[in-house]
């Protein structure tokens, strides 16, 4: 375990943005990572898994632990079910793809979502009608006071749309996930509009988790960009959720509005709608901007800085609440 100092996390981070970090370290096993905790004197630790889901904006003062722990291992529970552990520094396609070569279905609609598994949980990852929730069984936790380790169920996970207990309280570190997927009886979602028309498009009728994992991937490499070419962390806001009373008001001046029924009050907006009505949608200011096929993804085309970035996501924030009346509030964790 060696510690490097004045270390660029720019391979760190999927926004691609050249921050330095005074000290930095990678971990493979739970006891490396313990003695770092303890060991450490630094007062800033910030813990990084794949970067996918960070913006960072300053020059971090403190130690930057990468955790690296790897291993994925299942066992069958019943006719139907079986149990699979992954350990928090997998990349979570690499398990997706993992799970589908073992014939384990539950999280084909998780393909290529950016980062690795141990990040998966804080944010309760999510698209094309899955959430991790849906398969999540628990996971085992360091509390980085007190250096002990816990599993946390579902529950004590506290999981809701894009959040959970992990975005609250940040001295929990996520070491692995076990997850429920079927071996048999796969219960496919395709009720998802994209997905839908891609299997009628192919002329497929009964569709295999590989067919809906060939389809989100195909579907996400179309609209998301590839953090290797061009720099970004995925949606970097929520979709905004509002009254039923507030989206009948803006149907006055909006009439072609989407939004998704969450409850009798309470209505989902795309935020990509909202970012493209405003007028963002594929505008670039030096080397960062707003994806051009996707508004909810601002991207860095090269030497951006996260101050930028952070700045730039500012106006469209400002933008979005002077226009709509809207609040909205970032996926990404800033640093
Ligand atoms: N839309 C636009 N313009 C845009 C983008 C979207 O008008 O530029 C509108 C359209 O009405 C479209 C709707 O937004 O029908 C939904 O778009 P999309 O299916 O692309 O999904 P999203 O709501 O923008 C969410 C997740 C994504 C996930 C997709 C697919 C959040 C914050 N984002 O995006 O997750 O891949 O659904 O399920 O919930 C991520 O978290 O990093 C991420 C990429």
């Amino acid at each position: 375990m060696k510690i490097v100092n004045n270390f660029s996390l720019i391979n760190h981070n999927t926004f691609g943005v050249d921050a330095i970090a005074n000290q930095f370290t990678s971990i493979s096993s739970i006891n490396e990572l313990k003695k770092i905790i303890s060991s450490n004197e630094s007062k800033e630790k910030i813990f990084i898994g794949g970067g996918s889901n960070i913006l960072i904006t300053k020059k971090i003062e403190g130690l930057v632990i990468h955790l690296n722990i790897k291993g994925i291992s299942s066992k069958k529970i019943d006719n139907n079910y079986t149990e699979v552990n992954i350990k928090a520094g997998e990349n979570w396609n690499e398990a997706v793809i993992w799970c589908l070569k073992n014939d384990l279905g539950g999280i084909e609609n998780l393909s290529l979502i950016p980062g690795n598994t141990g990040a998966a949980p804080i944010q309760n990852i999510g698209a094309y009608g899955v959430e991790l929730k849906d398969v999540f069984t628990s996971c085992e936790v360091l509390n980085v006071n007190t250096n002990e380790i816990v599993e946390f169920s579902k529950v004590d996970c506290q999981f809701e749309y894009r959040n959970s207990i992990f975005k609250k309280n940040k001295n929990y570190i996520i070491l692995s996930v076990k997850l429920k997927l079927t071996h048999a009886n796969h219960k496919l979602k395709v009720d998802y509009g994209s997905i839908n028309e891609k299997l009628i498009s192919l002329g497929i009728v009964n569709p295999k988790i590989n067919d809906i994992a060939n389809i989100v991937t195909q579907i996400r490499k179309e609209k998301l960009p590839d953090p290797k070419e061009i720099g970004n962390s995925g949606s970097f806001f929520k979709n905004p959720i509002i009254k039923k009373k507030q989206l009948e008001k803006l149907k006055l001046n909006f009439k072609d509005i989407p939004n998704y029924k969450i409850s009798d009050e309470n209505y989902k907006i795309p935020a990509g709608w909202l970012i493209e009505k405003a007028g963002f949608k594929g505008k670039r200011i030096k080397d960062y901007g707003v994806h051009k096929n996707q508004a909810l993804v601002l991207v860095n085309y090269g030497n951006a800085t996260g101050k930028e970035i952070l700045e730039f996501s500012l106006s469209i924030e400002k933008a979005i609440q002077f226009i709509f009346d809207i609040k909205l509030e970032n996926e990404v964790n800033i640093i």
